[in-house]
């Protein structure tokens, strides 16, 4: 019964709290063709890592590396063997839209050549059941997990070879599910990506140089490959668009977009130095990569303080890689403060972190809560970021989700208010103009998380790991959500928090809520 009195706090501060997202809503007052779903990745969900033909990829090597406390996603949440099950579920809780990644690895077993038959089924089935429940796939082709021989054979990303077998690897994509799959994604957190896996070397391929990186590397070079890596990936990214659009785009009626990780930037104070460096942290972690698709090239601050190591683009390529996107997404988590720091330009060695010469503060993010703080306003922010700096391009948002202690209870009210909050800034942020397209909570399941392993969930569903079936468990939070994606009213007064808690309490043993 303390679980109940707890509850009833909560409740009361919930109730209490200012809350800055739109007035009470529903999911009739967005656009009907603006969809919502939840999103998972195939390394993160999918398991039978080494069955049916599929090879390793660089994010298997991480996960082995043991920087993920002994956890890996060999099995996951087995989603390989249990999609059907996963599919229903998604439809009993109102899912329009499933954002999830292929395996290229599982595809095209060591990243070129041959088709692995039974890849190519899993994902055939896999969207096939998506469609006939009614179900939008959205999917993304690189989320952390290029395959681990093209690595090894030719250094991945930092290779130019990597744009011929990435494009070969759209190309089966587009071609064997393009009839059914309308929303490609090239990349995942591509900012991310190159940053932590080449600077800092602590997510794939983990790669760093002293005195840089955050773990011994054995190989890399964090002043240049973080650089190198992402001009190979928006090359590749252009190739894999023009294809798209030359042909397949005419006859499949679908879009290619780009996603980065948004963190919202303002400065600490109110200095000149301080909002000057705001822009350019904007300008290196999402200019970086949205400035070459939007207009051609980077920003210029990345142009004079990176020098030499920026590669840059020739006029052919240029022409490629500008207006490569139909539509932009970002993974949204937590804002940032910025601090001007230019002394870091005069270190000799530098990397991305040094060049940028900014110091972030993330003291909004309470570093002894494990839980993010949920700032709506930040989200706007981001979402008028892009209207305003690249003129209103299609967004979505990708991810948006609540860290929480993976076992800790099913009742995970913050996740309920960071939903409520954020999907009210994305209401917000659409009535003031932005061309926002949909929202996807990371995640469906409690996955695999990358920097985490399985201490921290983000699901909407909690999954039994020491269980051989993995059972599938509804959080509050999957309740609340198919409750709004159902048409119910959200929000503050509408009483739907209060109600679906009491409901979900009485479906559940006492016991239940809570995981031993
Ligand atoms: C990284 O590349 C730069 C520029 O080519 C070079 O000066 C530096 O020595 C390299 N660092 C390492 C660790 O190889
Ligand atoms: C900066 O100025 C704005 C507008 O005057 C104000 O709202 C904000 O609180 C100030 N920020 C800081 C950190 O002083
Ligand atoms: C951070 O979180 C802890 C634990 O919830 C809390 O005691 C503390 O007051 C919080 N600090 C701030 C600055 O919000
Ligand atoms: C709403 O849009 C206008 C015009 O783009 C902009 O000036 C304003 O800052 C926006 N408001 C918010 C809260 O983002
Ligand atoms: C939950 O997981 C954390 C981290 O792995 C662990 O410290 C804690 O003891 C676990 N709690 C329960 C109830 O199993």
């Amino acid at each position: 019964m303390w679980k109940l009195c707890e509850l009833l706090l909560v409740w009361a501060s919930f109730l209490a709290a200012e809350v800055s997202g739109a007035d009470r809503h529903s999911r009739h007052d967005f656009p009907s063709d603006f969809v919502f779903g939840a999103g998972t990745s195939a390394y993160q969900v999918e398991g039978a890592a080494k069955e049916d033909g599929r090879t390793l990829s660089i994010f298997d090597t991480y996960a082995h590396s043991g920087i993920t406390r002994g956890a890996n996603g060999d099995v996951a949440c087995d989603q390989y063997h249990q999609y059907k099950e996963d599919v229903q579920l998604m439809a009993d809780t109102g899912l329009e839209a499933y954002r999830f990644s292929i395996s290229w690895s599982r595809l095209i077993p060591n990243g070129r050549g041959p088709i692995n038959p039974r890849g190519l089924q899993y994902y055939n089935n896999l969207i096939n059941e998506l469609i006939s429940h009614g179900i939008e796939p959205h999917v993304t082709l690189h989320h952390f997990d290029l395959p681990q021989a093209l690595e090894d054979e030719y250094g991945g990303w930092t290779s130019r070879k990597i744009k011929r077998d990435f494009a070969a690897y759209a190309d089966v994509c587009f071609r064997e599910f393009g009839n059914r799959v309308r929303h490609w994604t090239t990349f995942n957190e591509a900012n991310i990506f190159v940053l932590m896996g080449y600077d800092y070397g602590f997510l794939p391929p983990q790669r760093c140089s002293p005195p840089f990186g955050v773990f011994n590397c054995q190989r890399g070079n964090s002043s240049t490959e973080p650089y190198l890596a992402a001009h190979n990936i928006l090359l590749a990214h252009a190739s894999a668009s023009r294809l798209y659009r030359t042909k397949y785009q005419n006859t499949q009626k679908g879009y290619i977009g780009f996603n980065l990780l948004a963190f919202y930037f303002t400065p600490l104070t109110n200095t000149t130095e301080d909002i000057v460096a705001t822009q350019r942290a904007n300008d290196f972690y999402l200019g970086w990569f949205a400035d070459p698709l939007m207009y051609g090239d980077y920003p210029e601050i990345m142009k004079k303080n990176v020098g030499s190591r920026l590669p840059s683009f020739n006029r052919i390529e240029s022409r490629l890689v500008k207006g490569s996107t139909d539509f932009l997404a970002v993974n949204f988590y937590f804002a940032a403060k910025v601090k001007d720091s230019p002394w870091s330009l005069d270190i000799q060695l530098r990397d991305y972190n040094a060049d940028i010469a900014v110091k972030l503060d993330f003291s909004l993010k309470n570093v002894t809560q494990f839980e993010y703080p949920v700032t709506p306003w930040a989200l706007q922010g981001v979402l008028e970021y892009f209207k305003q700096k690249y003129g209103n391009p299609p967004m979505y948002i990708h991810e948006s989700g609540q860290r929480m202690q993976r076992n800790s209870t099913l009742e995970d009210l913050p996740r309920v208010t960071c939903l409520q909050e954020y999907i009210g800034a994305v209401l917000d942020s659409l009535r003031n103009g932005s061309d926002t397209k949909g929202y996807f909570t990371w995640s469906f399941l409690d996955v695999f998380e990358v920097l985490d392993g399985y201490d921290s969930g983000y699901g909407l569903y909690y999954v039994d790991l020491d269980d051989p079936d993995r059972t599938r468990y509804p959080k509050l939070s999957a309740k609340w959500y198919s409750h709004f994606l159902k048409g119910g009213s959200v929000g503050p007064d509408s009483g739907s928090i209060i109600d679906i808690t009491r409901e979900y309490l009485t479906s559940v043993s006492p016991n239940e809520a809570l995981i031993e």
